[in-house]
């Protein structure tokens, strides 16, 4: 007679998309795998099914529980890693605050709008992995504001503030002014806030700015950039920080740059170099 896991692994292999099966059949294979390891018991697995029901119950279009819960385990960096095309620039997690809308602006634009926040001039290039200018990327950009909040943490914010798409040069480049970005913590008013709490865990990220960069031809990357000596960037609550993606504020003091975006020198400088990957 089959065990148990060998027969809840076999009735997969009826699926009609193969990997489904092999995913599902795989996935049964190591919850078992845990549930014998860890000796569950009946009252623990019952608190198991309240977690993800009380994750079901708070989870609405803009407020995914479960998003959390795959970013706080260390799951959604797992598959970044696994999927991660060689030679290129790591990625990291999407995050709940990426939105599709963002507005095309002109290489260059300034977002800083008069708001609180020290002056930070991005720039760079989109390259392949040998070095040639990646033509026709598109970026599109999103961090936290001076107090530490996305637009949709804060109605005092206009929804598109300190966020963009923009079309790199032929030769790559691309540059905006921005601000500094800020630690923020997780939402913590749902159950993974209180599993957070019980484990005494973190509940902090490290600064970041976030970055899609896509081109024809290219596999698109989901990343974060992140200041270097940033709190919390030993410690990020949901393991996005890649050593290739701690990027140095460095004090500038180019004339033509300050007087382009009318600042006072000096402010920060962060230069990086997106790899992208032929599909
Ligand atoms: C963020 O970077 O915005 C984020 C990522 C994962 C969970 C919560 C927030
Ligand atoms: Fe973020």
């Amino acid at each position: 007679m089959l065990t148990v896991t060998e027969a809840a692994m076999r009735s997969f292999a009826t699926a009609s998309d193969p990997r489904m099966g092999e995913v599902m059949a795989l996935l049964v294979k190591h919850l078992h795998a845990f549930v014998a390891e860890s000796k569950l018991t009946k009252e623990e697995w019952m608190r198991g099914l309240t977690f993800l029901t009380a994750a079901a119950d708070i989870t609405t279009e803009e407020r995914n529980e479960f998003s959390l819960l795959s970013d706080v385990l260390g799951i959604s960096s797992m598959v970044d890693v696994v999927s991660q095309p060689v030679g290129g620039t790591s990625s990291s997690v999407l995050g709940p605050f990426h939105n599709h809308d963002s507005q095309l602006q002109p290489n260059g634009v300034d977002l800083t709008k008069g708001q609180a926040g020290e002056r930070t001039w991005l720039h760079g290039r989109v390259v392949d992995k040998n070095g040639k200018p990646v033509a026709n990327a598109e970026l599109d950009f999103w961090q936290n504001a001076d107090n530490g909040l996305y637009p949709a943490q804060d109605s005092e914010q206009d929804p598109h503030n300190l966020r963009c798409k923009i079309h790199c040069e032929a030769d790559g480049s691309f540059e905006l002014l921005t601000i500094r970005p800020h630690p923020y913590t997780v939402p913590t008013d749902g159950p993974v806030g209180a599993m957070l709490a019980a484990a005494k865990r973190s509940i902090w990220r490290p600064a970041h700015y976030h970055v899609i960069v896509s081109a024809p031809g290219y596999v698109g990357l989901v990343t974060e950039l992140f200041p270097a000596g940033s709190a919390y960037i030993d410690n990020d609550t949901v393991f996005g920080v890649r050593e290739g993606l701690i990027v140095d504020f460095k004090p500038c003091q180019n004339a033509e740059v300050a007087k382009r975006y009318n600042l006072q020198e000096p402010f920060n400088e962060v230069q990086f170099e997106f790899c992208l990957v032929k599909n």
